[in-house]
């Protein structure tokens, strides 16, 4: 199975195993949504089978609910858990400042819940999302379907006077329907190229009514995990300025791609 993983599934399943040796027994863990945070719920999915982990979860998607309890993790909402001992989550882009454009999955919203709620937030990721300035990826912006034409008008008009190359706002769709996120919302993706000042637009989207939440993360993220496709791992600490280097072992890795392959 390993054979078959791409360069880039590889550079993700490297950041997630090694982004789960910071899950300790009795912790309440934040698990993401998306293709890498997948794999580090399949990372702690086997931790908890074959070496008796014991943690609680609390997923931010359906999506990932049903994995985590596929691969036997104790799943329990936020508000069971109260508070998190850390959240592991994968980015669409991160920069220097470990700032971060999500959503890209369309569960920004629950994401940035958890995160928030975390004593420390782990972002695991390809090389490939690493950005010198966001905005590359187009930044998602969940809002409430009543009225989000004039929502994207709004947006439209607000971006005039932003520090951003593009201007438009597109609705995301799923086929010939809105894509509708896990709390009935639509996903407004904002074609930006290049974001100057991210933390004014947050700011600036989130004071429109229609507007639920914003894909940026600003100062939430403490550690990204960087994998690249041939086994090498990067951890970069905002907190402590350090960085350090890791190579992982895929022939170790090899049953747990054979399990839990989809
Ligand atoms: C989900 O809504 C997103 O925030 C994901 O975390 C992000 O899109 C990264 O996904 P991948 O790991 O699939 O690239």
């Amino acid at each position: 199975m390993t054979g078959e993983l791409s360069p880039i599934d590889k550079a993700k399943f490297v950041a997630a195993k090694r982004a789960a040796d910071f899950v300790e027994d009795g912790m309440r863990v934040g698990l993401g949504t998306g293709s890498t945070a997948a794999w580090l719920v399949r990372c702690l999915g086997e931790m908890v089978r074959d070496e008796g982990l014991k943690i609680r979860g609390v997923p931010t998607s359906t999506r990932t609910a049903e994995l985590a309890r596929e691969v036997g993790i104790n799943v329990i909402s936020l508000d069971e858990a109260k508070w998190l001992d850390l959240t592991i989550d994968g980015a669409d882009e991160f920069d220097g400042d470990l700032n971060l454009i999500k959503g890209g999955g369309g569960a920004l919203l629950q994401e940035k819940i958890v995160a928030t709620a975390s004593d420390q937030m782990i972002v695991i990721a390809d090389i490939g999302k690493e950005v010198e300035t966001l905005g590359a990826f187009p930044l998602p912006v969940e809002v409430i379907p009543f009225g989000w034409q004039t929502t994207q008008a709004l947006v439209e008009e607000t971006l005039i006077s932003m520090d951003v190359l593009g201007r438009t706002a597109t609705l995301r769709m799923n086929g010939q329907t809105p894509f509708i996120t896990d709390e009935g919302n639509y996903i407004l993706d904002l074609h930006l190229n290049r974001i100057g000042n991210p933390r004014q637009l947050a700011m600036v989207l989130n004071q429109m009514p229609g507007v639920v939440e914003n894909g940026l993360f600003m100062d939430i993220c403490d550690i990204v995990v960087v994998g690249y496709g041939d086994g090498r791992v990067e951890l970069r600490d905002i907190n402590q300025g350090t960085i350090e280097h890791d190579r992982l072992d895929f022939l170790e890795s090899d049953n747990l791609f054979t399990d839990l392959a989809d």
